[in-house]
């Protein structure tokens, strides 16, 4: 897809960290802008400053584990923009805790409902219109290279994001043999620095109620601040994004560093060898 001027852009998660960057940068391309979110003051914030850098911007706060509430971004993204062109499933959250934890079980699915079936219902609600208008569009699915190599302690986000990645692949394959205008990427950063270590900023109370208290994890915590705060920045992954849009690239991996772990990993598999500690992801 390379006309990117006039064309409409939903990305979901766009608050803030990187569907923020994304929304900049597809605007700043000539895209209209549907912005969603679940963080109401954060997602004013953001719609404000896009209208100020001069883009048509529209926002709705919406859950992305309600398939209704996808379906209601759906219409009133075509209701004001027309035609979607592109879709990025961006919105997601980092929760974790060990496989063993028996009392972690909410925490598991609220993030497997936001990470995985979040993007299940994009991919669903959004497709069909995204098929029929016959021009040329692009879903960008945000996975992780934790959708690459199982990190232990994130359980839930890695599953989630594992699954990301066999969707988005299943995707393209589809709209190959449907032979539709419709290309997809998965995004599979390793750490940028975002507010994703503070994603129980948005965690229901009923969710949170079930957790062990965090003082027992906060030295983990401290751990996850310090590696996201590390990473590299939003605009990098923007301009990975759009070059991916571009040039129909589906595999985006942002982190150089990080590619060693996915030969790694697939030759354990293919060599029989057995998972064990390493550095990255795998
Ligand atoms: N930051 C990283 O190191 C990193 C690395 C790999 C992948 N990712 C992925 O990037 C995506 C964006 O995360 P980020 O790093 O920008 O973090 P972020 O916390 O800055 O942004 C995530 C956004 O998603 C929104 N959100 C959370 N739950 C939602 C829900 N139920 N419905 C709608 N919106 C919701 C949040 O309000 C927030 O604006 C996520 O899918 C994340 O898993 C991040």
């Amino acid at each position: 897809m390379d006309d990117f001027s006039g064309k409409t852009a939903v990305i979901t998660g766009a608050a803030s960290g990187i569907g923020l960057e994304l929304a900049k940068q597809f605007g700043a391309a000539g895209m209209n802008l549907m912005l969603a979110d679940v963080e109401r003051p954060a997602l004013d914030r953001a719609e404000a400053e896009l209208r100020e850098a001069g883009y048509p911007v529209s926002a709705r706060e919406i859950d992305v584990r309600d398939h209704d509430q996808i379906i209601d971004l759906d219409h009133a993204a075509r209701d004001r923009f027309g035609n979607v062109h592109v879709l990025c499933n961006n919105a997601g959250v980092g929760a974790g805790g060990p496989v063993a934890d028996p009392d972690n079980l909410e925490a598991w699915r609220w993030t497997i409902d936001i990470n995985l079936w979040g993007v299940i219902y994009g991919c669903k609600v959004f497709l069909p219109g995204m098929i029929e208008h016959g021009e040329q569009c692009h879903i960008v699915n945000t996975a992780s290279m934790a959708g690459l190599g199982s990190a232990p302690m994130m359980g839930p986000y890695n599953i989630s994001k594992y699954g990301v990645v066999a969707l988005s692949e299943t995707l393209s394959k589809e709209m190959q043999i449907m032979q539709t205008a419709v290309g997809v990427s998965v995004l599979c950063p390793a750490f940028v620095a975002t507010g994703i270590a503070n994603s129980d900023r948005n965690m229901p109370d009923d969710v949170r109620a079930t957790l062990p208290k965090r003082a027992a994890s906060s030295g983990m915590q401290a751990q996850i601040e310090a590696m996201v705060a590390g990473g590299i920045n939003t605009e990098v992954v923007g301009q990975h994004v759009l070059d991916a849009v571009r040039n129909d690239r589906f595999w985006i991996l942002t982190h150089d560093e990080s590619k060693a772990s996915v030969t790694a990993r697939a030759n354990d598999i293919v060599n029989s060898v057995n998972p064990s500690m390493r550095a990255g992801f795998a």
